[in-house]
């Protein structure tokens, strides 16, 4: 594949009257991480949505692995999202079906794998997340924080080369937060993952984050290495992190 593997740009998007994402460039290479924050109802989850194919730009141009989610069909985009993971931010689980089941509902959708490999891949995956010994509840049976991490081996389980991670510790206990984000630097490190993370712990940010990304009012007020931006002396930057980094 030739250039980044994600690209979004000068995308528009608005809701009504409001506009979310005005004119929003960015690029995240191949085997980068990328982490965007921002205040909440900026648009960081929008901009999660418009990458996977979610919602559709007003205005634009979403690229990733090269195809041009704006012009892609139906079936494109199926098999694009073989590659891609998310982690959504409400985990978004099946109720109905148990922790097992809802991990491998992706490779039953698009590989032909038969259980035994299926049940393989499951454990494999959960263990990676310290779920192997939840396999057979369901969802209302399970901590806020378990449900979480369900959802992060779901968005796993395929192998995708891409992740988008949507406030993968919120609601985590501090040991488990270090710990999924610990878990999001080696997939980076060790499989070379690419990734998108929207976060408001700093300190995740700075475990996984190559970049560092301020969004507010639809664009990015800040962008680049985390130290860089950190020590920038943008009036935004200081009002956003100032408290956190004093
Ligand atoms: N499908 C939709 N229809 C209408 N408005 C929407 C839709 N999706 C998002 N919005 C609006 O866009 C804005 C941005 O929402 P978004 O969920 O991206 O915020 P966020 O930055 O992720 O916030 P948080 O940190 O609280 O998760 C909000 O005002 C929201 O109401
Ligand atoms: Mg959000």
């Amino acid at each position: 594949m030739e250039g980044p593997a994600i690209v979004f740009d000068d995308v528009h998007k608005s809701f009504g009257r409001q506009v979310v994402l005005d004119g929003l460039s960015f690029s995240v290479e191949e085997h980068r991480s990328l982490v965007i924050m921002g205040p909440s109802g900026a648009g960081k989850s929008v901009i999660l949505r418009h990458a996977i194919g979610l919602l559709r730009p007003d205005r634009g141009r979403v690229e990733v692995l090269g195809e041009d989610l704006t012009k892609i069909d139906d079936e494109g985009l199926r098999a694009l999202r073989r590659e891609m993971g998310y982690l959504f931010q409400y985990s978004a689980l099946i109720n109905w079906l148990d922790v097992f089941d809802n991990v491998a509902l992706p490779l039953r959708e698009t590989t032909d794998w038969d259980e035994e490999r299926i049940r393989e891949r499951v454990v494999e995956v959960l263990r990676l997340v310290q779920l192997e010994d939840a396999l057979r509840k369901y969802p209302s049976e399970l901590s806020g924080g378990m449900q979480k991490r369900v959802g992060l081996a779901r968005a796993l389980v395929t192998h995708p080369r891409i992740i988008l991670y949507d406030e993968p510790e919120a609601g985590l206990d501090p040991e488990m937060s270090a710990s999924i984000s610990q878990t999001m630097r080696r997939l980076k490190e060790e499989l070379g993952m690419t990734s998108i993370t929207v976060t408001h712990s700093l300190h995740c940010a700075l475990t996984v984050g190559d970049e560092l990304a301020l969004f507010e009012h639809g664009n990015f007020v800040a962008h680049g290495p985390p130290a860089e931006v950190l020590a920038s002396d943008h009036p935004r930057v200081r009002a956003f992190f100032g408290p956190q980094i004093a």
